[in-house]
C-alpha cells in the first residue's frame, strides 16, 4: 500500500506548465522554440569573467548575508536613485533574492492571510495565483481584453472590498506587451489612497520599452511606494535566465516581513552570482542601452513577418510579441500552437493559458529575444503558414 493513501492536493487545478509542455513538443518536433521567454544568445563576456573571478576568490563561495551581498544592495540603491529618483536604504530596503518568482511568492507569503484577497491583472504571469492560493488567500481576476489589453480602473474599483488585501501590477506586461501610462498610475494612486492595500510591483522588464517610452516604476510614486513590494530580476536584463537572481525593494516595515519569510525559505541566494552582478552595475550601458537592443530586435522581427497571414498587436514592451491568427485558423489557441509547432516548425505560447477561464483570443505570444539568424528562420516558416 502507498502511502499516505491520498494525498489532498494544496494546488488542485496545477499540472505541468504549458512553458515545459510547449518546450517538450518543440524539441520533439525539432521547431524554433519561441514559446519559453529565454534569449538564445551569450550574457556578456565581462559578466561570465567577473563570475568566474568570484568563483576563484575562495571568500565568496560560502554564505553571504541573509538580504544578500551588501556591495550589490548599494549599487541597487544607487541604480534606483539615478533611475526612478527614490531613496532606498541598501541595508532594510532591498533584499536579493533567488529570480523574480521566488521575490513574488515570498512578498506575497508574507502579507497575505486565508480568506484575503488579491486582485491581479490577466492574462496573467503564471506564478502569481498559485503563490496567493499557497497562503489560503483568494486570487480576484480583472480579465484585460484583447487587442489592446488596457485597465478601466473604475472596473477594478469595484473589484475592491475590505477582503483586498494588495494588488499585482506588472508593467511591462508578460504576455501582452504593454506598459502602464502615467494616467494608469495616478488612477492607481486614487483608487488605494485611504485604504490599506499593499502594491505588488512586478518590473522585471524595467529596461525593455520601446519607442521613447518611459518604465514608470512604482517607486517614482512616493505615496505608491510606501505600500509597495517592487520585483526585479536580473536575468531578463543580463540575459541569464539560469542564474535566477533577482531582488525586492519595499519600505523598512514591509521588507521586516519579507525577511522573515526569506531567511526560512532560502535564507540567502547565490553568492557568486550576487559578486558578479554587483561589479557589472558599474557598467551603466548595459542596462541602460537594452531598450534599443530589444527594440532592434522587434522591429526586425515584426518586419520579418509583416507579410504574413498573422496579424501583429501593439508590442511596446518585453521581448514577447503577440500575433492573432484569426485570419489563418479558428482552432483554439492551445490546438493552433500544437498544430503549428509540428507542422510549421514554429513554437509559441497561447495567450488562453493566462487567463484563469482559458479566453481565447486566437492570439498566441512569440519570443524574440533570439539571436536574428533564428528569427530569420522562424519568420520564413510563419509567412508560409
Ligand atoms: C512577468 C514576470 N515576472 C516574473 C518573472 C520571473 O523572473 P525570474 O526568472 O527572475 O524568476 C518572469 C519571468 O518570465 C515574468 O515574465
Amino acid at each position: 500500500m502507498n502511502f499516505p493513501s491520498s494525498i489532498n492536493s494544496k494546488l488542485p487545478a496545477v499540472g505541468t506548465t504549458i512553458f515545459t509542455t510547449m518546450s517538450t513538443l518543440a524539441k520533439e518536433h525539432n521547431a524554433i522554440n519561441l514559446s519559453q521567454g529565454f534569449p538564445d544568445f551569450s550574457p556578456h563576456p565581462a559578466l561570465i569573467e567577473e563570475m568566474e573571478k568570484a568563483m576563484r576568490n575562495n571568500s565568496f563561495n560560502q554564505y553571504l548575508p541573509m538580504p544578500g551581498y551588501l556591495p550589490l544592495r548599494e549599487k541597487i540603491a544607487e541604480k534606483t536613485e539615478a533611475l526612478y529618483a527614490a531613496k532606498v536604504d541598501p541595508e532594510t530596503e532591498i533584499t536579493v533574492t533567488a529570480g523574480g518568482t521566488q521575490a513574488i511568492f515570498t512578498a506575497i507569503l508574507s502579507v497575505i492571510r486565508e480568506n484575503d484577497e488579491v486582485i491581479l491583472f490577466a492574462p496573467a504571469y503564471d506564478s502569481y495565483a498559485p503563490s496567493i492560493e499557497l497562503t489560503g488567500g483568494k486570487a480576484i481576476y480583472y480579465d484585460l481584453e484583447a487587442p489592446d489589453y488596457k485597465v478601466n480602473w473604475q472596473s477594478v474599483k469595484k473589484l475592491i472590498n475590505q477582503r483586498t488585501k494588495m494588488i499585482i501590477i506588472n508593467t511591462p506586461h508578460n504576455p501582452t506587451g504593454t506598459v502602464l501610462s502615467t494616467t494608469d498610475m495616478e488612477q492607481l494612486e486614487k483608487l488605494v489612497k485611504g485604504t490599506d492595500i499593499i502594491i505588488l510591483s512586478d518590473e522585471v522588464y524595467e529596461h525593455i520599452l520601446f519607442d521613447g517610452l518611459q518604465h514608470l516604476s512604482i517607486l517614482r510614486y512616493p505615496k505608491l511606494a510606501e505600500r509597495s513590494f517592487v520585483i526585479s530580476s536580473f536575468g531578463k536584463t543580463y540575459h541569464t535566465t539560469g542564474w535566477k537572481l533577482g531582488y525586492c525593494i519595499a519600505p523598512k516595515n514591509l521588507m521586516a516581513e519579507f525577511r522573515k519569510v526569506h531567511q526560512f525559505n532560502v535564507f540567502s541566494v547565490n553568492s557568486i552570482a550576487q559578486v558578479a552582478y554587483s561589479k557589472i552595475l558599474d557598467r551603466k550601458e548595459l542596462y541602460l542601452e537594452l531598450n534599443d537592443f530589444y527594440q532592434q530586435k522587434r522591429n526586425y522581427f515584426q518586419r520579418a513577418i509583416q507579410s504574413s497571414r498573422f496579424k501583429l498587436l501593439k508590442c511596446e514592451g518585453t521581448y514577447f510579441q503577440l500575433v492573432s491568427y484569426n485570419r489563418i485558423s479558428s482552432e483554439r489557441d492551445t490546438e493552433f500552437v500544437r498544430r503549428m509547432t509540428k507542422d510549421m516548425g514554429v513554437a509559441g505560447i497561447p495567450v488562453s493559458v493566462f487567463y484563469r477561464h482559458n479566453i481565447d483570443n486566437s492570439v498566441i505570444r512569440l519570443c524574440f529575444a533570439k539571436e536574428e539568424e533564428t528569427l530569420k528562420r522562424a519568420a520564413e516558416l510563419i509567412c508560409k503558414i
